[in-house]
């Protein structure tokens, strides 16, 4: 894809690593926005990197020799913060010893970038919509209407439109903030590409400040690298590469190696066990967890058929006793023999989960909450699948 000449240079100027349409975008539109004075809210998940949006914009538009005041609302007390803002007059409060002046006041003529804009208390978020409407503002405790000409870009990473459903957010103060949207994507989204030069980038950085060879990924480790999940996204990638970088002493990082410093082997393996945004489900479906440990359990259950074929004469209906796992002939069985059975058989999804169900439930004498511990299922849905299959 042809990339602009203009987005190539911001993404030089600002340091921002990445390639896909996604994020080209989101630069495309900050620019277009940036000479206007248009409220703009900057949009996605933790660590895809809001922050340095506000800057482009502010640095690209005619208020660029004006204050740029980054404001992280989520961190000033609820107390303090109209103060903060707005400023106060003398002894309008205890401690208020003197004016002071807000940053909206001290912005006049530049530009207020509102991080984590959804934590605003609400009755901040009034005096802030009276801001983007007419540009007035009252000091705690004056009623003194002073005016001020600020541009407002505002961050969040989560979601407004909820919090207006939930009745934490104005939602007229929503519409207003959001007048352009620029969405950030996840990394997980980006394609491997933009994950792997953002690890060299990284890798790097970190050569050069602490004088050593950058560290560099096998074919293997390369690969889970851009199938993990990234919740933390660049952030979590850049933490995770700095750390490698420093720790490790071989500089070849395998697989093996990089497992080492992921969270959680199972999240990687069982996708839709994470959880993905806050807003959706957690569970994607019990029926499709079923699957994926039915899947990883395939091999088991193929010796355990040829095994009991072998025993039984090639009647799987007869109970098996848990003994039969342990048997020492199971690892002469090695399982790509075993591999074929399944397709000759033809087994659909659905009798494969029944017959383990069956199975789970003989081994442990009918004892439903450990069947269920064994599927790797909640109790609750083995009793549905039990019913389901009137396996009762
Ligand atoms: N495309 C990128 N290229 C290089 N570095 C990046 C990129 N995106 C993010 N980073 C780096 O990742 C880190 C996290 O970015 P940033 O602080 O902007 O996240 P954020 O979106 O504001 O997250 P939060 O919602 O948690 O505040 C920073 O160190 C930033 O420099
Ligand atoms: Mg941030």
């Amino acid at each position: 894809m042809m990339v602009k000449t203009d987005i190539q240079q911001i993404k030089q100027r600002y340091g921002i690593i990445g390639n896909c349409t996604t994020l080209n975008r989101a630069i495309d539109v900050a620019l277009q926005v940036a000479p206007t004075d248009l409220s703009v809210l900057i949009t996605g998940e933790s660590g895809v990197g809001k922050e340095t949006f506000p800057q482009i914009i502010h640095q690209n538009s005619p208020r660029k020799h004006g204050q740029y005041i980054a404001v992280n609302c989520g961190a000033i007390p609820e107390g303090t913060i109209d103060s903060e803002l707005f400023g106060h007059e003398k002894g309008s409060f205890t401690g208020a010893l003197a004016d002071r002046k807000g940053y909206f006041e001290v912005a006049d003529g530049g530009t207020v970038f509102l991080d984590e804009v959804g934590e605003l208390p609400i009755p901040t978020q009034a005096r802030l919509l009276r801001i983007l409407e007419t540009g007035e503002f009252l000091k705690v405790g004056s009623s003194k209407v002073l005016k001020t000409n600020v541009r407002i870009v505002a961050a969040t990473n989560v979601n407004l439109s909820q919090a207006v459903a939930e009745g934490k957010f104005r939602e007229d103060l929503f519409y207003r903030l959001s007048t352009v949207p620029i969405q950030i994507p996840p990394l997980r989204s980006r394609g491997e590409e933009d994950i792997i030069l953002l690890f060299r980038k990284f890798a790097s950085d970190c050569a050069e400040k602490y004088r050593m060879p950058p560290i560099h990924l096998e074919d293997d480790a390369r690969r889970i690298l851009t199938s993990y999940r990234w919740p933390g996204n660049v952030r979590e990638l850049k933490n995770l590469t700095e750390r490698i970088s420093i720790i490790e002493e071989n500089r070849d990082i395998t697989a093996d190696i990089l497992r080492g410093y992921l969270p959680d082997a199972q999240m990687e393996k069982y996708p839709v066990l994470v959880k993905k945004d806050s807003d959706q489900k957690i569970f994607n479906s019990e029926r499709e967890i079923l699957y994926q440990v039915l899947f990883d359990m395939k091999n088991d259950v193929n010796e355990l058929k040829k095994l009991v074929h072998e025993i039984m004469g090639g009647n799987i209906q007869v109970p098996v006793h848990e003994d039969t796992y342990t048997y020492p002939q199971i690892h002469n069985n090695p399982i790509q023999e075993a591999e074929p059975i399944i397709e000759e058989e033809t087994l659909s999804l659905e009798d494969v989960e029944k017959d383990m169900i069956r199975k789970a439930l003989e081994k442990h004498n009918g004892r439903r909450k450990n069947a269920a511990a064994d599927l790797k299922i909640s109790e609750r849905t083995l009793y549905r699948k039990i019913k389901e299959y009137k396996l009762d």
